[in-house]
């Protein structure tokens, strides 16, 4: 066969992509609060400190939500205080109301992201309340973490489509990121939650978000519900757009409706990056390790497909290895 390493050209081309991006790790949070078996907190804490250690800037370690909603993340003051904290890496986790900021404050998290869904029927069966109650409830979760000086973000939850209303205005989200910059917001993730983008849709709303509100850190929360994470990521760092969120082995889906699947993962996002030349300071063998405990776990394949195929080299070699034989 005449398979060689160099037969593809590997690196930057023309367009300019970021030299580095940031990777969010959240399947602690957005892929365990999907499994139905409860996790022991030992494995969570276990599965943390992997990924730190493997060399994520961020992990997403847990929520600060109703334990009966959400059983699954019902240990995260336990998540918390059991995790070897690694300096240099920010443990954040989500908050729905104040009384997840008390109990995120009362944990010692490094930071909070707060959620705003784009549509009315999300936001009211995501967190009981209308997006305008939301946003008035944010801001007093900032209030109330500013004398501490926690970093908060905030996420705009289903920003491309809605499962229950369908398309979802982008003049929606835009006022959205408006009212968060004027309570003083300055990272936002923009999501994608059960996986209704597209690489054109992603960069007609993050560049329409880059010019109208250049004074804020964007970021993208992918699903690869329909195999389209990674097209809509390449989209995303051709707008210079330079933060991910990604779950190990692609855990995850949607808690409020049955449709979507997990999180572009993490080995897949770390490895694209890598073979375009872009940095990612992450160790990918590392993070394989973290996805196979979760794999025994779980007793199932996690969807991520650098975790089954391997990186292009290892391909490579398993591809030679079986033509010599
Ligand atoms: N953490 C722990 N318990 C909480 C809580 C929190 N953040 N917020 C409320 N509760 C408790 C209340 O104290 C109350 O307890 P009690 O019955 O013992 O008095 C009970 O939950 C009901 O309180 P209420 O204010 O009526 O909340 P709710 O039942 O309407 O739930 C949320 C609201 C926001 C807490 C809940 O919908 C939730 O946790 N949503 C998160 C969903 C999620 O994680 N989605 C995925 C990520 S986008
Ligand atoms: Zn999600």
């Amino acid at each position: 066969m005449g398979w060689s390493l160099s037969s593809c050209s590997k690196g930057k081309a023309e367009v300019a992509f970021p030299e580095r991006v940031k990777i969010v790790e959240v399947g602690p949070r957005d892929g365990f609060q999907m499994e139905t078996a409860f996790i022991p907190t030992d494995l969570k804490v276990k599965v943390i400190d992997l990924v730190a250690e493997a060399g994520v800037s961020k992990v997403e370690a847990t929520a600060f939500v109703s334990p009966e909603v959400i059983p699954q993340l019902g240990d995260s003051h336990e998540v918390m205080a059991g995790i070897r904290r690694r300096p240099g890496i920010r443990y954040t986790a989500l908050v729905p109301n104040l009384k997840g900021m008390e109990r995120a404050l009362a944990a010692g998290v490094d930071g909070v992201r707060l959620v705003v869904c784009a549509t009315e029927t999300y936001n009211q069966r995501n967190v009981g309340m209308s997006i305008a109650q939301s946003l008035e409830v944010c801001g007093q979760m900032l209030e109330r973490a500013e004398p501490s000086g926690l970093p908060v973000e905030a996420v705009i939850a289903v920003a491309f489509g809605c499962p229950f209303e369908g398309e979802v205005p982008e003049d929606r989200v835009v006022t959205l990121a408006r009212n968060f910059v004027v309570q003083g917001i300055t990272e936002l993730s923009i999501a994608d939650s059960v996986g209704l983008a597209n690489p054109v849709r992603i960069r007609r709303l993050l560049s329409r978000l880059q010019e109208e509100i250049p004074d804020i850190e964007l970021s993208l929360h992918l699903h690869d519900t329909r195999g389209l994470g990674l097209a809509n990521v390449l989209s995303a760092l051709e707008l210079g757009i330079g933060a991910f969120d990604s779950s190990i082995g692609g855990l995850g889906g949607c808690p409020i409706t049955q449709g979507g699947t997990g999180n572009i993962s993490t080995e897949d996002l770390v490895n694209m990056c890598h073979e375009m030349g872009i940095e990612t300071g992450i160790d990918l063998d590392a993070i394989r390790r973290a996805s196979r405990e979760m794999e025994r776990f779980l007793d199932r394949k996690l969807p991520s497909h650098v975790l089954a195929a391997g990186t292009r080299e290892e391909l490579f070699a398993r591809i030679a290895a079986s033509a010599r034989s």
